[in-house]
């Protein structure tokens, strides 16, 4: 393991991308920048084209985060809520009433839509955090999603306070990345 997150060349949205369990409670963010992270998953690529991701986005104050708050992990509750922003990432995974996949590929689009997210956001100026620790079916019947999608996982996004824990990011070296054979 090593912290490469400051590697000469790698570029800066995405070298200084990480992910915070600490978001100023105080910052609200505007609608058009909440647009424009559902606009930077609308433009990543997908199997065929299938866009295969829908967001439950809910704006800290407004109805639809107490929604989703009401459903987070006690980990998450901890910090998720004061984020700006929480979104559910829902995958079509299956085609209306049949056990046929929609796509083969939706949950691997979907977190590439996601990860579009993140570096718009990583552009604004914001960070993000994506999780798992919530009750997936229980936010499913919230928001009435059938079962031929399924949410998947969360994003919280907003700004770090400057007092925010920047510790070093660990990662596998690059040599150990690329296939080299069984
Ligand atoms: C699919 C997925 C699920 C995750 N689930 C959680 C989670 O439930 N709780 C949490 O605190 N972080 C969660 N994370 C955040 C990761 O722990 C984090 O991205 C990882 O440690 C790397 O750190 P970095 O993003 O700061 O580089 C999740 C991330 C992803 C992509």
């Amino acid at each position: 393991m090593q912290d490469d997150s400051m590697v000469p060349g790698l570029h800066p949205l995405l070298a200084a991308r990480w992910s915070p369990t600490t978001f100023d409670p105080t910052f609200d963010l505007d609608t058009a920048h909440a647009e424009l992270l559902v606009e930077a998953a609308r433009w990543a690529p997908s199997a065929g084209n299938s866009q295969p991701w829908a967001f439950v986005m809910g704006r800290r104050g407004d109805d639809t985060h107490q929604r989703l708050v009401r459903h987070l992990a006690a980990s998450s509750r901890r910090w998720a809520p004061s984020a700006s922003v929480l979104v559910a990432n829902l995958a079509h995974r299956f085609v209306d009433g049949t056990d046929w996949e929609y796509s083969e590929f939706a949950h691997y689009d979907l977190g590439q839509a996601v990860a579009h997210m993140t570096v718009q956001a990583q552009a604004l100026g914001l960070f993000a955090r994506q999780f798992r620790a919530f009750d997936r079916d229980a936010l499913a019947a919230e928001f009435g999603v059938p079962t031929h999608w399924e949410v998947t996982t969360m994003s919280a996004f907003g700004r770090v306070p400057p007092t925010a824990d920047t510790s070093a990011r660990e990662r596998r070296a690059v040599g150990e990345l690329l296939w080299k054979g069984p």
